[in-house]
């Protein structure tokens, strides 16, 4: 009964998978109907220096594979937008859906910026003696300085983890289907083992500049004239192929700083680095709403690779530990030597969903 069951699942989620490439880029493509210019195209000398150093660098460590007793190579590497007091949400992420043991070929890095408490900053400093996954640059951890983060991590991936087939961005209110990820990417590995120049996310097409000036998401004229934007990403959760990292980092050289990261990264530094954008479509990402039982039905439970948690962190354990009990049909030996740390009797009212 069960088997038939998974098996019906497969099939549905292949059918799911086939993702379609979109388009190339977007600079010679629709956006030139507008006769007015891009700010954000590439400049033919260096605009955007990213002078900033390392407070925090755990460097080669994270990604290194001689010194693991598993000769594995890097699959995927993770890193997260994290901010300085986001400590328990590293905690849940390093100890769900990115955790080591269960997931060999996965190492998992966070992205943080400074902040002038002295204490936050010394709690950071011992967080990373500890888990020696922290890369923290000295410019100040704001909402309008993300974009600094995003450049910072394309740097960082490019030095210290360059080999890494995949690079997954993702926030850190985010609960990833690590198993539904891998999966999809292998399977996408199928079609074309030697995938490059790809960004694989939610692609926003001819997204509308929000104008209002009491929306958390304005723009003036002088600071995105166009009305539409160009092709780009959803950015809670983003991947892209190991090489583009380098190549990303060089294309944020040439493009103007602009603080909107998700449009800066995946929009305009993607389409100077001539990326491919392919569609996740209905593998993406859903609201905290209906996280809870999108992934957890049966009809849509092996498509769902990413869920947005920003309330409760007990919410990220609970999903998780609900991935880990459907996911023990499938991959029983490595779920099992897999233990659950956690305190099940946070949500009692809940264990009739299953
Ligand atoms: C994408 O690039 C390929 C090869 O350069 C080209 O043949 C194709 O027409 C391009 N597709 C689009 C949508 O621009
Ligand atoms: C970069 O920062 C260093 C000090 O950290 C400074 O000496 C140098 O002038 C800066 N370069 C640019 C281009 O801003
Ligand atoms: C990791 O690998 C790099 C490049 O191969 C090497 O230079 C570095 O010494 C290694 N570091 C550690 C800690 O093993
Ligand atoms: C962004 O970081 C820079 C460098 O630390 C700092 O001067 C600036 O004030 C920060 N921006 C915000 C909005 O905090
Ligand atoms: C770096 O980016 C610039 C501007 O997009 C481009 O002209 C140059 O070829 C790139 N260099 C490398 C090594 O990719
Ligand atoms: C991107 O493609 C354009 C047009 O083919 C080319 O001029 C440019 O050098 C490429 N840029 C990079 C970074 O590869």
């Amino acid at each position: 009964m069960e088997l038939k069951l998974i098996l019906l699942l497969d099939l549905i989620y292949i059918y799911i998978d086939i993702s379609k490439t979109e388009s190339n880029n977007s600079v010679s493509t629709t956006t030139t109907e507008t006769p007015i210019q891009n700010p954000y195209e590439p400049k033919d000398r260096i605009v955007n220096p990213h002078n900033f150093s390392y407070l925090l660098n755990p460097g080669y460590t994270v990604c290194n594979t001689s010194s693991s007793s598993s000769s594995s190579s890097v699959y995927i590497l993770v890193y997260v937008h994290s901010g300085p007091t986001n400590y328990q949400r590293r905690i849940v992420i390093r100890e769900t859906w990115a955790t080591q043991t269960l997931f060999p070929e996965l190492r998992l890095v966070f992205m943080i910026g400074k902040t002038l408490d002295k204490t936050i900053m010394k709690a950071i400093e011992y967080e990373n003696e500890i888990y020696q996954d922290i890369v923290q640059e000295d410019f100040i951890d704001a909402y309008k300085n993300l974009t600094y983060k995003g450049i910072m991590a394309l740097k960082w991936v490019s030095i210290y983890c360059s080999q890494a087939k995949y690079i997954l961005k993702v926030d850190d209110d985010i609960v990833t289907n690590t198993f539904t990820l891998t999966k999809h990417l292998k399977f996408l590995d199928k079609l074309d083992p030697n995938r490059q120049q790809t960004l694989l996310c939610l692609v926003w097409h001819a997204m509308i500049v929000m104008r209002d000036s009491k929306s958390k998401w304005y723009l003036s004229k002088e600071e995105f004239p166009l009305e539409k934007f160009p092709p780009y990403c959803s950015g809670s959760a983003y991947i892209f192929t190991g090489d583009m990292a380098a190549k990303m980092y060089n294309a944020s050289l040439y493009v103007p700083f602009f603080w909107v990261d998700d449009y800066y990264i995946t929009g305009a530094v993607a389409s100077a680095a001539n990326v491919t954008y392919t569609q996740f479509g209905s593998l993406y990402t859903i609201s905290e709403q209906v996280a809870h039982t999108r992934f957890l039905s049966s009809k849509s439970f092996y498509t769902i690779m990413f869920g947005h948690f920003p309330g409760s962190m007990n919410h990220m354990r609970e999903i998780w530990r609900r991935i880990l009990i459907r996911e023990k049909f499938k991959y029983p030996t490595i779920v099992k030597s897999h233990s659950f740390s956690w305190d099940e009797t946070i949500h009692p009212q809940s264990n009739n969903l299953l």
